[in-house]
């Protein structure tokens, strides 16, 4: 089935450069990208998108991450793309995301990890309609 997810490029991603290595990745699974834009996020928008870890003890450092620099917010379009996305990520935690993903070969830590990924297709839908309007 063709779906929709939303994918964010997070701020190590467009401080270290990679931006670029990411969305070639993304195109050479030949997904396509629908609508991107660069966005400075606020406490308002993050708090929404982090709601189920709010309580978590990493969230005011995930905070703190998520408004050192500009993310690059993308809709990604393709066949099964929301749990494709997910796989070509790799796992959250740096240490369990293997070779090959994108986690595994820039992630140097959990807190910076690079790239979100919507995880369903009901998070899809409420996410890009909560970036994109
Ligand atoms: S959980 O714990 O199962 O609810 O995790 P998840 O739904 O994957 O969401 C966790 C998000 O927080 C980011 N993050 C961390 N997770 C775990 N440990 C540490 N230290 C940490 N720091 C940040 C993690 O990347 C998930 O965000 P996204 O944007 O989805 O990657």
């Amino acid at each position: 089935m063709i779906e929709s997810t939303f994918i964010m490029l997070k701020p190590d991603t467009l401080k270290r450069g990679l931006a670029g290595e990411i969305i070639s990745r993304i195109e050479r699974k030949s997904y396509k990208i629908t609508n991107a834009k660069m966005m400075s996020l606020d406490e308002k928008i993050l708090t929404e998108h982090y709601s189920h870890i709010v309580d978590k003890p990493f969230f005011p450092g995930l905070l703190d991450y998520m408004m050192s620099g500009p993310v690059l917010a993308m809709v990604v379009e393709g066949e099964n793309a929301i749990c494709g996305m997910r796989t070509i990520i790799g796992a959250t935690n740096f240490e369990d995301a293997i070779a090959g993903t994108i986690r595994g070969d820039f992630a140097y830590c959990t807190s910076h990890n690079l790239i979100h990924g919507s995880d369903s297709l009901k998070s899809a839908q409420v996410e890009i309609k909560r970036f994109f309007g």
